[in-house]
Parts: structure tokens; sequence; C-alpha cells
């Protein structure tokens, strides 16, 4: 997968008109965009329309937001690792802020998510990050490390090194609030060391994304900080003029 990766997260925003009428002036806008992936993490519900306005723009991927941790049963509202595989994703968020805080997430799912999402064929995009007060307390490194160590528990190191990494500070996310380029270097940097030793030399070429108030006065700069492999963003991929200059970024 060509890095960077530019990740548009649209939580619940967007159902399939919506869609419909982003990419009408987003493809308007956006030549073929060649030496970068970028991904579109749509509703689940919306998925369909987005891959039906992608079509002709195969450079385009898109994933889902979230999967249970189980391959079927009585789960009512939620989708399984296959069936978003069998629906076209190609990659999965598991384990962001809103979901471990506001619906339960926990490390150990977090863990069973991306053994399921591999064995489905769909690449796991692992989300960590600290809320303030344990940033205020200095525990960044120990929550992120321990938010990774969780997630990727259930695989062994070849699989583990496919996974992809959203470093997101909580209280970076939706604030207006962004790391500096330092800040993101300094944690990247933290996660890549605790990777080494966890997958080996594969720990180079794993990309690391930042997520947390990105938008298009602040891509650039995130973008070009050391071991920044890419940009998860949220408010800023919703509309059409910001997400074509953060992907052009
Ligand atoms: P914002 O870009 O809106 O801060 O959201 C970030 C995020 O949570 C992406 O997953």
């Amino acid at each position: 997968m060509l890095k960077p990766i530019l990740a548009a997260n649209w939580k619940m925003h967007h159902g399939p008109t919506e869609a419909r009428a982003f990419f009408r002036d987003f493809l308007a806008h956006t030549p073929r965009v060649t030496g970068r992936t970028v991904v579109f993490f749509p509703p689940a519900i919306t998925l369909r329309a987005v891959q039906e306005a992608l079509q002709d723009r195969p450079e385009f991927l898109t994933g889902v937001q979230h999967v249970h941790d189980q391959a079927s049963g009585a789960f009512t509202g939620e989708i399984s690792a296959g069936m978003a595989r069998d629906a076209g994703a190609r990659m999965a968020l598991v384990g962001h802020s809103e979901r471990r805080t506001l619906f339960g997430e926990t490390d150990e799912a977090t863990g069973r998510k991306c053994e399921m999402l591999l064995r489905a064929g769909v690449i796991p995009m692992l989300c960590v990050g600290e809320r303030l007060e344990e940033r205020e307390q200095g525990m960044t490194e120990q929550v992120v490390l321990r938010q990774l160590e969780a997630g990727l528990a259930p695989l062994d190191a070849a699989q583990a090194a496919t996974v992809l990494i959203a470093y997101e500070p909580v209280w970076a996310i939706g604030t207006g609030r962004t790391a500096t380029p330092e800040d993101a270097t300094t944690v990247h940097g933290a996660i890549r060391r605790w990777l080494r030793e966890r997958v080996g030399e594969k720990a180079a070429t794993m990309a690391i994304l930042y997520g947390g108030s990105v938008n298009r006065g602040n891509a650039k700069l995130l973008l070009a900080a050391p071991d920044v492999d890419g940009l998860l963003v949220g408010g800023a991929s919703l509309d059409p003029s910001n997400w074509t200059a953060i992907v052009n970024a």
C-alpha cells in the first residue's frame, strides 16, 4: 500500500444521498490521485453508494468503521468482518476512541476484531490514543502501548505487521486542538520502536497515521513530520473541497 495514506472517517455523517452529492463535487475537482492511498470509511449503510460513485476510480479504497468480534449470531444491529469483506470493504477501523468511550469497546475486543478481520481478508486500522488527563499525567506512551499490545495480541508477527496503526489523541478529536507535528513524531516514534520489538524489521514499513483535528491548513506539515505515514480525518473529510485539499497536501 502506497504511503502516505489519507483516510476519511465519516463517522455518523453522509447517508447514500449525501454521499452521491459529495462524490459529484469531490471527483469533479480531484484528478487521478497517484503515489498515495486514499480510503473512505463511510457509515456501513452508505458503503454501496460510495463504491458505485467510485466505480471508475479504482485508486480509491473503501472500508467500514466498525465490525463485531464474532462471525455471526444474534447481535442485532451489528455486522461481521466477513460481511464487510463480502460488501467490498478493504479495511476496517478498530478501537476508535468513540467506540471505546461511548460503546464500551475493550482492549481485548480490539484484539479479537483484528484477528477476525485478517481472517476475512480485511486490513484492520487499529486506533490508539490517550485522553487529556492521561497526557497531563505523563501516561501517553503507557496508554498507547497498552492499547497496541492488546489490539495485536492474538496475531503472530507476520499478521501484526499488516495492521495499520492510527494514533489519535482523544483530546485532539473534534476539538480543533491538533497535536503539533513534534508531538505526533514523538508518539509515532515510540509506537515504531515498540513495533520493532513485536514484529521485527517490518516495523519500518508499517504505516502509522495521525488523527485529530486535521484540516487543510495543517495536513501538509503533519504529513511531513518524521514517522507520520498518513492522516485519519473526521470533520474535514466531510466537505469535498477540504478533502480534495487534504488528499493533495
Ligand atoms: P476530527 O478530524 O473531526 O478531529 O476526527 C478525527 C477522528 O476521530 C478520525 O477518526
